[in-house]
Formats: structure tokens, C-alpha cells, sequence
């Protein structure tokens, strides 16, 4: 995990590298200065010697002025190198999640994508910024003040080193506590989030559900949980600043006390015991930093896995080493096709399939939800891989061509389509990007989107929201076929893309598809019997497995289901829309 990570630092290896090195010149200096005040006062002020006051006082100046320069120089390292990786993480992340395979997809929410490219990244660059300051820092401030103050007095440090002791006790006893509910203030977060990311994106369901009132009360209840939690965790760390401030006047009243005898006696002067003040200070809040750094790293940790783990996920499907870029034809071949989704279930979702669709036919699939229709035509462009048989288009199996090459000849219009922010003539070049505006209209005649286009008063300019939010369901299955008919394919395949569309529409769109693409094999997936009744065969989908594949004469007189679809449909005067049209 840390190796995925580490590479992400790059071009900022430099800054990584320089950050503590000007901290540590930084530290260097300000440990120095103290020295340099014990002089003033013992040399200068004690023995009444101005010559030295300034001369030390100087030294100090530029000390002051070296520590200085180095602060902001190794703060400005340390900025650049946090938000620099930040950036890189999040490019990384997001190149990643684009190799990703459908298969990759299923295991991540997306509410959980985005928090990980958000919120666990901002986590893990406040933490990276932090150590490079203040890890590299606290430690060599503790060890060089307690050098000095050894240097200085070896019996008066022995009190610094109970007060370090006691110290790191209490330490030690917040942070065991505070971390558990840190973790889990974390994982709250990840509910929270996944919660927010659901009911915004899902905001118009809730509304006509009317259920925001219980969405706010749910949102509010995991927003108290986690803020209960928050408070139980801060209330303990809380303890650190009395605990140290204890410690401190402690051993402040300590060092007067024996410092005032040792004075009294002749072992020390009064400048040294100046220094041995500032010396104590310094420790203490280096300690301070220390078990905030402690913290910081242990809240971090968790956001430093979740990035890692979608770095490190492997795109499950890869282009094999000679690809074939070109389907010779729209044949396909199902042979002995068996799939089961990874993260699903574990169950098969297909049993057996063999199906020969000749090029420039027209299959029209049937089936009840969830009998793996959409699983079925995934298979054709290599969504997924099968896990026994082969899928063939063109004669050759999938897993032999360039994916690329495959989905560009292979064109489909998912069930679950999305339009993209945009005017409509861009989100149709997505099918082809150099597609002349009278290719678009074509396509669009062709999938009868011109009618509603046309009445737009910018037309084909008109803006789409983010996810078509301001077009009607079937205009936006409309565009979703026309982009999809832009690429020309061999294979074209609707996974019940004209659900939305009235019937008459829908039947002139399969008759443009009739005149306008007859050497495009058309894979049409409906839940209406009049969408795939004129199709030269049609396949009926039952429980993954086929329950019939013959033409519409045929299956009434031979496949009980079938005819049981079409009666209840005929019955019920097909689709409630039927008449309208
Ligand atoms: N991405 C997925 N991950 C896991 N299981 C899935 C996934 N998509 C579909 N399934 C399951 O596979 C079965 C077939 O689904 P699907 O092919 O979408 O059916 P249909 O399109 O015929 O309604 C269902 O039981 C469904 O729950
Ligand atoms: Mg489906």
C-alpha cells in the first residue's frame, strides 16, 4: 500500500525531500538562540559588559533571521509537496476508475468513488503536509532541547526526564482511547456520505415520493451520530492541554526551586537557568505536536487505504496482445454461454446459452425482469467476460479484439442510459467525434429524435443538463439511439431503449432501422410484444436460459410462455398508449 502511494509523489520527491531539511535548519536555529540569551545575560548584562550584549545580541538577530527564512522556506516546501501529491492521487484515481471494467465498477458505490477522491484525499494531504512540518520537526526539537539542557545541567534534566515520563503516560492513555472512535467516526462518515451522494442524486424520486421528511430524519440521525462521536473523541484529546500545562508549571516550579539552590551554591548561573526554561517549553510542545501528529496519522490511515485500494484494484479485462481491430460482419455467436455476475450473488445469471445470429438480422428478446436479458447483450460488446463458452461477433471470439475496435462496431444503447451536461449536438458526437452536423440530423431522422429537436428553439444547440435532466424519458432514449447509430455499427444492440417512447414512434424508428441500416444486426431487448413481434426471430429469456428462439408465428404456436405474454398483452389492449398513437 505505502509503495502505490509513494509513487504518486513524482515531481515533488524534491520538495518532499526539502521540506524537513529547512525544518531541521529551522530547528537547529532556535535551539541555538537560547544558548545565545544564557551568554547575553551571564557575559553581558551579569558581568556589566555591554560590548558582549551586543555583539551576542547581533548573533542572535541573524540566528532569528536564519530560522526565519528556513520556516517559511520549509512551509512552502511543505505546501507545495502536499498539494502537489493531492493532485497527483486524484489524477491517478481517476485514470484508474477509467480503466476500470464494468466487473471493477459493481465492487465501488459511487457515492463511495467520490469520497475517496474527495474527502480521503484532502485527509491524506493535511496528514502528508503534517508530517513533513511537524514530524520532522517535534522529534529533533524534543531531542536537541534535551541535549542542552544535559549540557547544561545533568542533575536539573533529570527532571524533564520524569515530566517526559509522566507525560507520555497520559499520552499514551488518551490516544489508546481516542483512536477506536476515530476509526469509527470514519467508516459513520463513509454512511454519510453515501446517504447524501444517494438522496441528492435520487432528489427528484424523494420528492415525488414525497419523502423528504424522512430523509431529513434519517440524515439528521447519522449527523448526530457522528457528531456524538466526534465529541467523544475531541472531550479526550481535550485532556491533553491540563495534563500538559500540569506538567509544565510542574516542572517550572521544580526547576526555580533546585535551579534557586544550584544558583545559591555556585553550579549554575542565572543565564543557564534562563535557557533551561525555554529548553522546557520547547520539549513540551514538542511532545504537543507529537501526539497531534499521533492523531492525525491514525485518521489518516484509513483514508490512505481506501485511496490505495482503488489504485491498486486490477481492471479485470484486457485487451489481449495481438487485438483485432475489425468485425469482419454482425454475426454472433453465443456457444455454451454460461456467466455469473462477481459481485453479485455468486449464482449464474445465464445457464448454457447457444445462440447463431446471422449479420443484418433483426432478434428481438423477451423475458420477465431480472431473466438476464441486459446481462445477455453485455456479453456481445465485452462489458463482461463469460465464465464458460464463448461470445463471437464477426466469426471471432470477444476476448480477440481490441476493445475499443469491438464497442465502436458494436454499438449500445444501455438500459440505464445517461446524457452528459452539454448541447445535444455534443453529447451525439460521444458516438463519433468528428461527425458532420448532417450525419448528426440523420442519425437523429433515423431514430426519429429530429421531430422534438427541431421544435427546440436552439435546436440542435440546446443545452442538456447533467444527466438530461431537461429532456422528457423517451426524447432522452431518442438521443441516447441516435448517438448510438452515429458510429455505424455492425451490431446494434436497444436493451429496452424505446420503454419510454410512445408505440408509434417506436414503430418508426424499427422501420427507419429496416430501410436506413439493413446489414446492422439489431439486438432489440422490450417489454412490449408489438416492439419485437415484426423482428425475423425473436428469443424468449427464461431464468437466464432460452426458453424459445423462432419467429412470431411460430413461438405463438410453440412456446407457452410466449403466448402468454402476448395474450395478457393483446388483452389489456397492448400499451396503455396504443390507442393515443
Ligand atoms: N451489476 C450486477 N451485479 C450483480 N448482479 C447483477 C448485476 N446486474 C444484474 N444482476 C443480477 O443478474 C440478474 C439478471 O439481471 P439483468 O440481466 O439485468 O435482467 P433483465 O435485464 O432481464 O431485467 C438479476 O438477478 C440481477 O439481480
Ligand atoms: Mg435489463
Amino acid at each position: 500500500m505505502l509503495k502505490t502511494l509513494a509513487k504518486e509523489i513524482r515531481q515533488y520527491k524534491k520538495a518532499t525531500v526539502l521540506a524537513p531539511v529547512f525544518t531541521g535548519f529551522e530547528v537547529l536555529m532556535e535551539i541555538l538562540i537560547p544558548f545565545v540569551t544564557a551568554s547575553i545575560i551571564d557575559q553581558g548584562i551579569e558581568a556589566g559588559n555591554m560590548q558582549k550584549v551586543y555583539l551576542y545580541g547581533g548573533i542572535m538577530l541573524i540566528f532569528a533571521f536564519i530560522s526565519l527564512i528556513c520556516g517559511v522556506a520549509a512551509g512552502r516546501y511543505a505546501a507545495s509537496a502536499s498539494t502537489g501529491y493531492a493532485c497527483n492521487l486524484r489524477d491517478a484515481m481517476y485514470a484508474r476508475v477509467q480503466q476500470y471494467s464494468f466487473s471493477n465498477i459493481d465492487k465501488y458505490s459511487t457515492a463511495g468513488l467520490v469520497t475517496r477522491m474527495t474527502t480521503d484525499v484532502t485527509n491524506l494531504q493535511n496528514a502528508y503536509q503534517m508530517i513533513l512540518r511537524i514530524a520532522s520537526r517535534a522529534p529533533l526539537m524534543l531531542l536537541c532541547s534535551m541535549v542542552m539542557c544535559f549540557v547544561i545541567n545533568v542533575r536539573l534534566s533529570l527532571i524533564f526526564l520524569a515530566a517526559l515520563a509522566v507525560l507520555g503516560c497520559a499520552l499514551f492513555f488518551i490516544m489508546t482511547r481516542t483512536l477506536p472512535v476515530f476509526q469509527e467516526v470514519f467508516s459513520k462518515y463513509d454512511d454519510l456520505n453515501a446517504s447524501v451522494q444517494e438522496n441528492v442524486s435520487g432528489i427528484r424520486v424523494v420528492k415525488a415520493f414525497v419523502r423528504e421528511d424522512y430523509e431529513n430524519k434519517k440524515f439528521s440521525k447519522a449527523a448526530e451520530q457522528l457528531c456524538r462521536l466526534f465529541i467523544k473523541a475531541e472531550s479526550l484529546l481535550a485532556l491533553n492541554n491540563p495534563i500538559m500545562m500540569l506538567v509544565i508549571y510542574g516542572c517550572i516550579i521544580c526547576l526555580s526551586w533546585f535551579g534557586a539552590h544550584f544558583i545559591v551554591a555556585g553550579t549554575l548561573t542565572t543565564g543557564n537557568l534562563t535557557s533551561l526554561f525555554s529548553y522546557v517549553m520547547s520539549m513540551m510542545m514538542s511532545l504537543m505536536m507529537l501526539s497531534m501528529v499521533f492523531v492525525m496519522i491514525s485518521m489518516s490511515a484509513a483514508s490512505a487505504r481506501r485511496i490505495a485500494q482503488v489504485l491498486e484494484e486490477k481492471p479485470d479485462l484486457a485487451d489481449p496482445d495481438q487485438p483485432v481491430t475489425e468485425v469482419e460482419d454482425g454475426r454472433i455467436d453465443f456457444n455454451h454461454v454460461s456467466f455469473s455476475y462477481k459481485h453479485g450473488s455468486g449464482e449464474a445469471v445465464l445457464h448454457n446459452i447457444d445462440l447463431h445470429i446471422l449479420p443484418g438480422e433483426t432478434v428481438g428478446i423477451i423475458g420477465g425482469t431480472g431473466c438476464g436479458k441486459s446481462s445477455l447483450v453485455n456479453l456481445v460488446s465485452r462489458l463482461y467476460d463469460v465464465d464458460e463458452g464463448s461470445v463471437c461477433v464477426g466469426g471471432r471470439d470477444v476476448r480477440e479484439y481490441d476493445m475499443e475496435a469491438l464497442r465502436n462496431q458494436v454499438a449500445v444503447v444501455l438500459q440505464k442510459n445517461v446524457l452528459f451536461s452539454g448541447t445535444i449536438l455534443e453529447n451525439l458526437r460521444w458516438g463519433k467525434e468528428d461527425a458532420s452536423k448532417e450525419e448528426c440530423a440523420e442519425a437523429c431522422r433515423q431514430a426519429c429524435a429530429d421531430e422534438f429537436i427541431e421544435r427546440f428553439p436552439e435546436g440542435y444547440d440546446t443545452w442538456i443538463e447533467q444527466g438530461g435532466a431537461n429532456v422528457s424519458g423517451g426524447q432522452k432514449q431518442r438521443l441516447c439511439i441516435a448517438r448510438a447509430l452515429l458510429k455505424k455499427p455492425k451490431v446494434l444492440i436497444l436493451d429496452d431503449s424505446t420503454s419510454a417512447v410512445d408505440t408509434a414512434t417506436d414503430g418508426k424508428i424499427r422501420e427507419a432501422f429496416a430501410k436506413k441500416i439493413p446489414g446492422t444486426t439489431k439486438l432489440i431487448i422490450s417489454q412490449r410484444i408489438s416492439s419485437v413481434q415484426d423482428a425475423d426471430r425473436i428469443l424468449v429469456l427464461e431464468e437466464g436460459k432460452v426458453s424459445g428462439f423462432d419467429t412470431h408465428e411460430k413461438l405463438l404456436k410453440t412456446n407457452s410462455i410466449y403466448r402468454e405474454i402476448y395474450e395478457a398483452q393483446i388483452k389489456s389492449g397492448g400499451d396503455f398508449d396504443e390507442k393515443a398513437g
